[in-house]
């Protein structure tokens, strides 16, 4: 797929492949440990780990993990993929964005654009995602994108020497087609 085709525009955003030259804009929301509290990104986040993570995006393949940079009036303020898993049809939502940018509505706007891109373009059967069970802002999007809670993994995965409780959330094909109009 042609880089301009795999392009989405939202109402404020556009979602495109990352480039060499994001490291920057990357590296200055992802160095704010607020930002990085439960993820399993490195702590101290230093430059370094912000060329890692672009040249992992661009080098993993856009068919088993398709991924954006959020760009939002010509910056990088985020980030948004989908892994897919061929033969289970199904596809584990990840997305962040720069703590300047938090409660704006703009992760559920590009969210609400990849599943419906994943539904359409990749035929899924079932969209999920999950998050630390402390992550509530996290939670509160996969509410606001219509997905149902299927339930909370106790002791589920270990984070900076922490054993953390993960809670799945789900979207099926069928749901989705009920609420597209
Ligand atoms: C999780 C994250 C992506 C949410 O992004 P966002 O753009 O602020 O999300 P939205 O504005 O679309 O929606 C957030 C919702 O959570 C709510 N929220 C935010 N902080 C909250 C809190 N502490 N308690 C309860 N709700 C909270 C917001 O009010 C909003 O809901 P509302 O519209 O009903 O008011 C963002 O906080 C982030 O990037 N965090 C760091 C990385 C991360 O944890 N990613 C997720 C990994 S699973």
């Amino acid at each position: 797929m042609e880089t301009r085709e795999f392009e989405i525009r939202t109402e404020r955003l556009l979602l495109r492949p990352h480039r060499l030259e994001d490291v920057d804009d990357i590296f200055e929301f992802a160095r704010d440990p607020q930002w990085g509290r439960y993820l399993t990104t490195p702590m101290p986040y230093l430059r370094e780990h912000a060329v890692e993570f672009v040249e992992d995006r661009i080098l993993t393949s856009r068919d088993l993990w398709p991924a954006w940079a959020l760009v939002l009036d010509g910056r990088v303020v985020g980030g948004i993929g989908i892994e897919i898993d061929v033969e289970y049809a199904t596809g584990a939502l990840g997305y962040s964005i720069a703590k300047e940018h938090w409660g704006r509505g703009l992760t559920v706007e590009a969210a609400r654009a990849v599943i419906d891109w994943a539904f359409r373009e990749r035929g899924l059967a079932k969209v999920y995602a999950y998050a630390d069970a402390r992550n509530t802002p996290s939670l509160r999007v996969m509410e606001k994108l219509g997905m149902t809670r299927e339930g909370r993994l106790r002791s589920h995965r270990k984070l900076r020497n922490e054993r953390v409780d993960d809670v799945y959330y789900g979207l099926l094909r069928e749901e989705w087609e009920r609420d597209d109009s």
